[in-house]
């Protein structure tokens, strides 16, 4: 064998080696996620390609991952299913890079009436293909049910014309009956319209002079909530809070152009802490839900945050519906899903390393709750009044020393008055999500204390308990 052809052979031996992964142990290490997903090991980033299987009953997730170390590199989309939300199965690698270049984020469709030609319900990838010239779109088939996947021969369907030229985000339009491509292009969002998923034309473009433009925008998708539109666009850097964020825009879409509705002044954040970025929804989940996840974690610190035979977790499943804020403005509505919410256990005095908090205060005052350790790590939370505003402390909440970027404290508006407040907390070993009960607003932020917090302390309200059941 020459020896070019020995050394590629033993670099494929290795990577197969990589690939290979182990069984996933959940809780292997302190900062490993319970009830979160989070992948068996290396690094991981944006969801991807979710798709709900309604025969089998099953929720696929795939994700941006690195089988080869736990910081972002050649990207893969890897694979997890669940029949919960809660609990994850690791399946193996969907898809691996090729001569086009490595794999980024996108989408899945169930494509029922064989548009493209795979096959009848053949499942349906459309991803971006980043190389060193650029970024294009790619499509792939799975015939069956999402466990493996063939790259389609005329790739790429979509050649690039700029830089940052990615994660195709594609649904059915039934407004004109055909399938609709969102893409985030520098600073715009792009929309492109298909009948067979393999050839695309440009419609229109959307986003000068609208929401946030402090970084590149990423991961779009377009949502329809009865007559009303949402287009999810994430922005890195350039968050409300530094970094990674995830913004929205209500507006209408008219199977051609989206035309925003909302005050250009003003940015609507879809999340009002540092840790949640790329939210995309489950293609084909059951009763018309809209059910979400995003990648709890910023890049101003995903790299360094300390884990360590793994980098990263999702957020914990979330419905998103519309409602009107006391000013009579469009909002999306962000509630823990049913199937979040089913983790809730027995009312228990003792705050555990994992645990589900139900707060409640009055409107008249300000209700001030600490979580802390007994090594004095505290994350103090306030719901303030008179200010109309909820907030999280996280500079005292453990190990902030890896990033200059992370110790935060994060405040959302209130946005609807009311008389008693219930504040929901989602706490894992390494995150705490917040949330206004009636879905008014979210918050989730990442902390990486030295022991559990093991105390609640609560001023001004009351706090409930829950275990976990899982
Ligand atoms: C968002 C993102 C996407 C890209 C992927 C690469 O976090 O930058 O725009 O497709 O990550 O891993």
């Amino acid at each position: 064998m020459k020896k070019t052809a020995f050394f590629f052979a033993l670099l494929a031996f290795a990577m197969t080696a990589c690939v290979n992964q182990p069984a996933y142990h959940p809780t292997d290490e302190p900062f490993r996620s319970v009830y979160h997903h989070s992948p068996a090991q290396n690094w991981m980033n944006d969801p991807n390609g979710m798709f709900y299987d309604d025969a089998a009953q099953v929720w696929h997730l795939y994700y941006q991952h690195n089988p080869f170390g736990t910081t972002w590199g050649p990207m893969h989309w890897a694979h997890a299913t669940s029949t919960d939300l809660i609990h994850w199965e690791q399946q193996p690698i969907a898809l691996a890079p090729d001569s086009l270049g490595t794999i980024f984020s996108g989408s899945i469709v169930i494509d029922r009436n064989n548009t493209a030609g795979f096959g009848e319900n053949a499942i349906v990838a459309a991803f971006t293909q980043s190389e060193i010239c650029g970024q294009h779109q790619s499509i792939a088939y799975s015939l069956d049910g999402g466990m493996s996947f063939t790259k389609y021969e005329g790739n790429p369907v979509l050649m690039g014309d700029i830089a940052d030229f990615r994660d195709p985000k594609v649904c059915w339009d039934e407004q004109t009956n055909r399938w609709l491509m969102t893409l985030a292009c520098q600073q715009e969002i792009r929309f492109y319209s298909s009948a067979d998923l393999k050839e695309w034309k440009y419609e229109s473009s959307f986003g000068t002079g609208y929401g946030a433009h402090g970084g590149v925008w990423e991961c779009p998708e377009l949502l329809q909530f009865g007559d009303q539109w949402v287009l999810l666009v994430s922005l890195n850097p350039g968050g409300l809070f530094g970094g990674s964020a995830t913004q929205y825009f209500i507006g209408q879409w008219n199977g051609h152009t989206f035309t925003c509705t909302d005050d250009p002044e003003e940015t609507k954040w879809l999340d009002y802490g540092k840790d949640n970025y790329s939210t995309f929804t489950w293609h084909n989940a059951p009763n018309q839900r809209i059910v979400s996840m995003g990648w709890m974690s910023n890049w101003q610190y995903a790299n360094n945050v300390p884990t360590i035979a793994f980098r990263s977790q999702n957020t914990i499943a979330r419905d998103l519906s519309l409602y009107k804020d006391d000013a009579g403005e469009w909002r999306v509505r962000v509630m823990p899903s049913p199937e979040s919410m089913a983790i809730k256990g027995e009312e228990t005095k003792k705050l555990g390393d994992i645990a589900i908090v139900e707060l409640e205060m009055s409107g008249n005052e300000t209700g001030v709750i600490t979580l802390s350790n007994s090594k004095g790590e505290n994350v103090v939370m306030a719901l303030d009044a008179h200010r109309q505003t909820f907030s999280m402390d996280r500079t005292s909440s453990g190990d902030c020393s890896f990033s200059q970027d992370f110790a935060a404290h994060t405040t959302t508006p209130l946005f609807v008055k009311q008389d008693t407040y219930k504040v929901i907390l989602f706490i894992d070993h390494c995150s705490i999500e917040a949330f206004d009960a009636n879905g008014y607003w979210a918050m989730t932020n990442l902390v990486f204390p030295s022991k559990p917090y093991s105390h609640i302390d609560v001023q001004g309200g009351k706090a409930t308990i829950y275990d976990c059941d899982l």
